[in-house]
């Protein structure tokens, strides 16, 4: 292990202990007893997820880490008061479990479901204040924060915006949860819904195979005996939720000590992650991270050392349990290869387990020439493929993906099979922060992800054979 690595270890941790670290991406509140008074409030109220969840899911993640399983990792970059609605929730579902469906086929494992809902509310951004027409104020950091009009009454932080991203954080997983174990998530269904996204699709052709088999094998099961009335499976999943651990104060009215480990759990979600630009591990938001046992992401862009990686993964999971840390990779398509297999490399010759996952929206974002944010989706599977061939070559298990969508029919990222073009983009353009894959482009990244987890299976079945 990396000798400076254990900086932190045997340090006091407390939920409150990142206070007196150095920090970043803060915001500027007027008003601090205010803020103090919404923490403490915060801290009163129910947790939304149970620590026994997070157990699970990093077990679940264990199995990733092992080769046994996928994550798929996925929603808004930013969700917003604006937009709570039971149908866009219900519509970013379904789109998650068709995807799910056709991965759990094609890789032959389970897929860990995990959404970027339920929570997803602050923003990093690069510069603290924006200037419009002589005019500067607060930059956007999202709605757990202040409004995203350019106005003083909008942009000044607000603590109280707080307490109406919990409880609408409360309303959207009350709601997840009912679909996920309640009927929504049958597996019949959510494959006739691909049926017919495929009865529209201009790849129709492309992964019709794919599709059919999927109907054979439910037809098969179903034939044997396997149904939905007698058989949970197949009517009810596992859906976790995530988000960035930014606000930290927030984070902490929510970090809870279980009572049957004795240990301290976020419960603001299952799953929360560090972001590329607050992972310094001497900072803040790595000091709150490393005392909460729940599985932890770690947001890897260009800029990471290896020697950087390896004191994270010793500050954060120094007991190296697996499923505890999830590598969130973002190059982009044309840094991916430079990067990605040095701290590959580097975490195999350590001999550490960790889940590798890959986000390919984060380092492909470019400006159109109308103006706006998009992200060709040629680049995000490029960025993809590129982290299966470099996962293959190095032999580690391509663990999963991140990625930033919606279920709904958005303008957002350009091309795709029903290609999105520039002038497209104005047309529905509805992102609070990046620009996210619409559920078509979703579902087709899906596909295209399981014809390559096919391809591998196949060639290991094949060079398996040849060795025998
Ligand atoms: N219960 C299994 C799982 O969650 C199978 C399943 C049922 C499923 N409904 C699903 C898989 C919807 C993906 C999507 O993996
Ligand atoms: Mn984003």
């Amino acid at each position: 292990m990396a000798e400076s690595s254990s900086q932190n270890r045997g340090q006091k941790w407390s939920p409150n202990s990142w206070r007196s670290k150095p920090i970043v991406q803060v915001p500027d509140y007027p008003n601090m007893d205010e803020l103090k008074e919404v923490e403490q409030t915060l801290g009163s109220f129910p947790p939304l997820v149970f620590a026994g969840e997070a157990r699970d899911l990093k077990a679940r993640l264990g199995r990733v880490a092992a080769g046994e399983g996928f994550l798929l990792q996925g929603g808004d970059c930013a969700e917003s008061f604006s937009e709570h609605h039971g149908d866009n929730i219900r519509d970013f579902f379904r789109v998650m479990l068709q995807m799910a469906v056709v991965l759990t086929y094609a890789g032959s494992v389970p897929v860990v479901k995990v959404g970027r809902i339920a929570g997803q509310f602050a923003k990093p951004r690069s510069a603290p204040m924006e200037s419009k027409d002589g005019v500067e104020l607060p930059s956007y950091r999202g709605d757990i924060i202040n409004g995203i009009d350019f106005t003083e009454e909008d942009r000044i932080p607000d603590p109280r915006r707080q307490l109406k991203a919990y409880r609408q954080s409360a309303a959207t997983l009350n709601l997840l949860r009912a679909f996920a174990q309640g009927g929504y998530a049958n597996l019949e269904h959510v494959h006739r819904w691909t049926l017919g996204f495929l009865e529209n699709s201009p790849a129709a052709e492309r992964f019709g195979e794919i599709a059919t088999r999927i109907t054979e094998t439910l037809d098969f099961m179903k034939a044997c005996g396997i149904n939905s009335d007698n058989t949970r499976q197949l009517t009810a999943t596992n859906f976790f939720t995530s988000h960035e651990a930014l606000l930290l104060g927030y984070e902490e009215a929510f970090a809870r000590v279980d009572s049957t480990s004795g240990e301290t759990y976020a419960t603001s979600g299952h799953f929360i992650w560090i972001g590329d630009r607050t992972r310094q591990v001497d900072h803040a938001h790595v000091e709150f991270m490393r005392g909460i046992k729940n599985p932890i992401g770690l947001k890897c862009g260009p800029s990471i050392s290896d020697d950087d990686l390896m004191r994270l993964i010793d500050t954060l999971n120094p007991e190296d349990e697996a499923g505890r840390l999830t590598l969130i990779c973002r190059f982009g398509a044309d840094d991916v290869q430079e990067h990605l297999p040095r701290l590959v490399r580097k975490v195999q010759e350590e001999g550490r387990k960790v889940v590798w996952s890959c986000d390919p929206m984060h380092g492909n974002t470019i400006k159109a020439s109308t103006g706006y944010k998009t992200r060709p989706f040629d680049l995000v599977l490029s960025e993809v493929e590129s982290f299966f061939d470099i996962c293959q070559a190095e032999r580690v298990h391509a663990g999963g993906v991140h990625v930033e969508m919606t279920g709904k029919n958005v303008t957002e990222c350009i091309g795709g099979a029903k290609t999105v073009k520039e002038a497209d983009l104005s047309a529905r353009y509805h992102t609070h922060c990046d620009p996210r894959l619409n559920a078509d482009q979703a579902l087709e990244l899906a596909f295209l992800i399981a014809e390559r987890m096919k391809k591998d299976r196949h060639g290991n079945r094949v060079s398996e054979a040849k060795t025998a």
